[in-house]
């Protein structure tokens, strides 16, 4: 009989979970708020916060419990695995992973490369720190950001000073800008007894520090690969990680560095569903549920691409899209549509990288865009 899992949140991650848990009969129980991406469409929800009341209720009704985001309360899933409840991740993969000071402490000393980096908690530290690496440099909350939320790239002191008084003394992580040629993912999927899966690494193209689009293969050289892999592989080891992890790196010429971690299923990694003989979401599972992994192997190229929330809501512009681009996996959330906000996503894929991008951003142009602004993709027919 296979585990009843927990999963902690209820947004588009826990929603992509559903497909492969329904196909494999396994019962998920999520804790999520009402409006939430699954609420809608799943009927074992228990309704609450992710706070010592929620995660107790939850922890009642299941075998496991897994996290579909990072805010939870730490010193709670600690506590339910101290009294006997499987927690994957663990909670000290968790810690790790929900702070980006303590992935650069631990894994650096693991022989991770990481950046030049301080924690700053006054204007001095960080312009000490300008001395020795000159502005611009990146300013970063340590927890708790997301989506270039928490991300700040300064020119100078004053905009440094901007920071700290937005932070409200809270420290801050504080890197040099690094000039990045690409960025990459590496996804890993891993079982409690050390078994894993290394999906081949993923290419993410950022705007205004939000993921945009992930391409499969990465455009970048194969040593470049082949290191990002190495890297991958050692960080899932060193924090024991169980489920899926994502570790976003950077491509700075023929160095690979970390960025961060997200000891969970990732948006790098929506790809995989079209993109991958199995998706991540299915080895989140299977990896938590302590199932054999599928097979990470790509299926050819893919391109996704993040559908944010532009002029119109994408919701209003499912048939149109469906129409104009017949070939694209279009992923909506049931998300109530705001400017700016990850409401989807489309994967395309193709034998060739460009022409699966260039049909990947023609859908989500149509999805987000009035009627009258489309334009048809150069070299095709939007209706081919
Ligand atoms: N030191 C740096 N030098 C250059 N660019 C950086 C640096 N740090 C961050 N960035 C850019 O900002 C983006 C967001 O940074 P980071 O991944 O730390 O933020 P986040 O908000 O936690 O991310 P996510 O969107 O993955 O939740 C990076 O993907 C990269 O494009
Ligand atoms: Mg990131």
């Amino acid at each position: 009989m296979s585990p009843t899992i927990g999963v902690v949140g209820g947004g588009q991650l826990a929603r992509m979970l559903l497909p492969p848990a329904a196909r494999l009969g396994l019962r998920l129980v999520f804790l999520a708020r009402p409006g939430d991406a699954v609420a809608a469409v799943w009927p074992d929800v228990i309704e609450g916060d992710p706070d010592a009341q929620g995660l107790r209720r939850l922890a009642e009704q299941v075998d496991v419990l897994t996290v579909e985001h990072e805010l939870v309360d730490l010193a709670t899933m600690r506590a339910l695995q101290d009294e006997g409840t499987a927690v994957r991740p663990s909670a000290d993969t968790l810690d790790i992973a929900t702070d980006k000071v303590r992935q650069r402490e631990v894994l650096g000393a693991a022989g991770v490369p990481v950046a030049p980096w301080t924690l700053a908690h006054e204007l001095a530290g960080i312009t000490a720190f300008a001395g020795d690496h000159g502005w611009p440099l990146v300013l970063k909350r340590p927890r708790g950001g997301y989506d270039g939320r928490g991300v700040w790239v300064v020119e100078g002191p004053d905009a440094a000073e901007a920071v700290l008084a937005e932070v409200d003394g809270d420290p801050l992580l504080v890197e040099p800008r690094i000039a990045l040629t690409a960025e990459l993912a590496v996804l890993v999927a891993r079982r409690p007894g050390g078994e894993r899966a290394v999906y081949d690494p993923v290419e993410t193209v950022q705007v205004d520090a939000m993921c945009r689009e992930v391409l499969q293969p990465p455009r970048v050289a194969a040593s470049t690969v082949a290191e990002a892999r190495r890297i991958g592989g050692l960080v899932a080891e060193v924090i024991g990680s169980v489920g899926m992890l994502s570790v976003e790196l950077f491509v700075a010429g023929d160095r690979v560095l970390l960025n961060e971690l997200a000891a969970r299923p990732h948006n790098a990694g929506h790809v995989t569903i079209e993109g991958a003989v199995t998706s991540q979401f299915e080895n989140h599972l299977r990896a938590v549920a302590d199932l054999p992994l599928g097979d990470p192997s790509p299926r050819g190229a893919a391109a996704m691409v993040n559908v944010v929330g532009g002029e119109v809501d994408p919701a209003d512009r499912l048939a149109d899209t469906l129409g104009a681009a017949p070939g694209a996996a279009v992923h909506l959330y049931g998300k109530a549509y705001r400017r700016g906000r990850k409401l989807g996503h489309v994967t395309a894929t193709d034998d060739d990288l460009e022409r699966a991008r260039t049909l990947a951003v023609h859908a989500a142009d149509v999805l987000t865009r009035p009627a009258a602004a489309i334009a048809q993709p150069t070299g095709q027919e939007a209706t081919s």
